[in-house]
């Protein structure tokens, strides 16, 4: 193994509430049901596939513009909301173990489906940290497609087969199987049938590589 890509939102840090604040807010507004059950089935998947996802439970059509302007709108309330984060977001176990990968000659990337990754890196405390980044603003299509993290491999200059992928989403193992990585899944991605290794906690990923 020469590298290790992470997913960012529920491996490195975690965002699930600002996400679940932010569009139970939007949904609220256009009178739309929402609940944390259907915010779990947001994990790894994009932005507009999100708002997709919570119109299932409108019987009203949405133009491709309608559903621009609700998805900024959830944006600005998301974006707010990380303005809170700050490095106390980032845990001493994954900190340490981050640290130790790196001791060991791994490069580190990451690959997640957001557009706000730069950002909500700089307010855990690390913006600089990564060899490199590939996220929601370097991609067409969204996991579980592989291109987020043939991108990373890409900068990186390594291949696929020589990567390990770290996710916490269904959707993000299976986008590392199609891409040809290796990977290691937290939560639910522990119990995704193809996953390499399944994992308890985070710590977990210094017996595997
Ligand atoms: C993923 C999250 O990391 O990013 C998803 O797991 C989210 O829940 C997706 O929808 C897109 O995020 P953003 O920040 O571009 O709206
Ligand atoms: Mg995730």
């Amino acid at each position: 193994m020469n590298a290790v890509i992470f997913d960012l939102d529920g491996v490195i840090c975690f965002t699930d509430q600002y996400h679940y604040l932010a569009w139970k807010e939007m949904a609220d507004e256009i009178g739309v049901y929402f609940d944390e059950t259907i915010n779990n089935r947001l994990r790894g998947v994009s932005r507009m596939d999100s708002l997709n996802i919570i119109l299932e439970k409108s019987d009203k059509a949405y133009t491709h513009e309608q559903k621009e302007a609700l998805a900024a709108k959830k944006n600005a309330i998301y974006v707010k909301l990380l303005e809170q984060m700050s490095p106390a977001d980032l845990s001493d176990e994954v900190k340490t173990t981050l640290d130790a990968l790196r001791a060991k000659g791994l490069k580190l990337a990451i690959g997640s489906s957001s557009k706000n990754t730069k950002m909500i890196l700089k307010q855990i405390g690390l913006g600089d940290y990564f060899d490199a980044i590939s996220d929601g603003t370097n991609i067409v299509n969204s996991k579980p497609d592989p291109e987020v993290f043939l991108k990373a491999a890409e900068f990186l200059s390594e291949d696929p087969k020589d990567c390990l992928v770290v996710e916490d989403a269904l959707a993000g193992i299976e986008a590392a199987v199609r891409g040809g990585f290796k990977s290691a899944g937290l939560g639910e991605a522990a119990t995704h049938e193809k996953v390499t290794y399944p994992m308890e906690t985070f710590r977990d990923l210094l017996r595997i590589v």
